[in-house]
């Protein structure tokens, strides 16, 4: 790269709509042309000099990052909502901006938090599993019992974009009421009818949490041994949140000695989680490949926001996905 023109360093192949966007305003484009998440070694050679980062939620973009792209790096853009993995501190000393992804995958992880949650209440996997296995005999009336929605207390952890368009989706089935806990009271709760609860309200009294938070400081590990022991037994946890939340340890605990019903995870600590993990075969455990926003509307959007966040930051605009102004 060695025009005059605004370099960009994207880390991974990504959909076109975004590529399009950066190209067609003229933009200087490397792009990482692999599927896979990039190593260390080969972010660290290719940032130096360039004026942006198109990055990805697997992307660690720390102080040793920004130190080797120097000053010319104006804005480091994630193609996600999530930004947990970007120094944001770091960022905003050196005065570089950071960009997430909002709203443009709203729609698809709210869908995938309530199938999930299906999935986990109805135990459907186990059902494929029994027909695809031959076990499937005369029908007997307690085999595969789950639970409904249906008059059910729901409580959403971090009641964002996404955790509302859960409860939106959730109230047509009848669920006796909504409660919602997060770092502070949202003026579009009332929308959904939903109840600002504490935290150990919410374990308490649920019988399905959803959590849609963000990872922090506060919410790593919030839902650990004390936290299962304090919910109803016939609770079920959806994470569609980070895998972080959660303690995996504690839930597996729980789940084997029947302090929950069941967890539905498409997050999970690490990723991928391996296939030994003992979570992957407990039986009360569902856990998807963190595939919340796998929709071809919500990925091609997601980096078409990026490279325009990015775009808005050389123009030195307000961009959708500003993290900080
Ligand atoms: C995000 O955007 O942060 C999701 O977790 C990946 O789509």
């Amino acid at each position: 790269m060695s025009s005059d023109k605004k370099k960009i360093y994207v880390t991974r192949r990504v959909p076109q709509p975004g590529i399009e966007f950066l190209t067609s305003h003229g933009y200087e484009i490397k792009i990482n042309e692999s599927d896979d998440a990039i190593p260390r070694e080969l972010l660290l050679q290719n940032v130096p000099g360039i004026n942006a980062l198109f990055c990805l939620l697997t992307d660690t973009i720390d102080d040793a990052v920004l130190e080797a792209a120097g000053p010319s790096l104006e804005v480091v853009a994630t193609m996600s909502v999530g930004f947990e993995h970007i120094d944001v501190d770091a960022c905003k000393k050196r005065g570089i901006r950071v960009c997430n992804t909002p709203n443009v995958s709203t729609d698809s992880v709210a869908e995938l938090t309530v199938a999930l949650l299906l999935l986990t209440a109805r135990r459907m996997l186990e059902g494929v599993a029994a027909v695809k296995e031959g076990k499937w005999g005369k029908w007997k009336p307690m085999w595969l019992c789950g639970i409904e929605l249906t008059q059910r207390t729901v409580g959403i952890l971090g009641l964002g974009r996404i955790g509302y368009g859960v409860a939106r989706r959730l109230k047509p089935f009848g669920v006796k009421n909504i409660v919602y806990h997060d770092v502070c009271k949202v003026s579009y709760a009332d929308d959904v009818g939903a109840t600002f609860v504490d935290f150990d309200t919410l374990l308490r009294d649920c019988d399905i949490i959803c959590i849609c938070c963000n990872l922090t400081p506060q919410t790593r590990h919030i839902f650990n041994k004390e936290a299962f022991k304090a919910m109803k037994k016939e609770a079920i946890v959806i994470n569609t949140g980070r895998g972080g939340v959660i303690n995996h340890d504690d839930l597996y605990d729980a789940l084997t000695n029947d302090e929950i019903f069941a967890a539905g995870l498409d997050v999970t600590e690490p990723e991928p989680l391996p296939a030994d993990h003992p979570l992957v075969s407990h039986p009360k455990c569902i856990i998807l490949p963190h595939m919340g926003s796998n929709t071809w509307d919500s990925r091609n959007q997601m980096s078409e926001t990026a490279a325009k966040n990015i775009h808005s930051a050389f123009l030195k605009e307000v961009a959708v996905g500003d993290v900080y102004r």
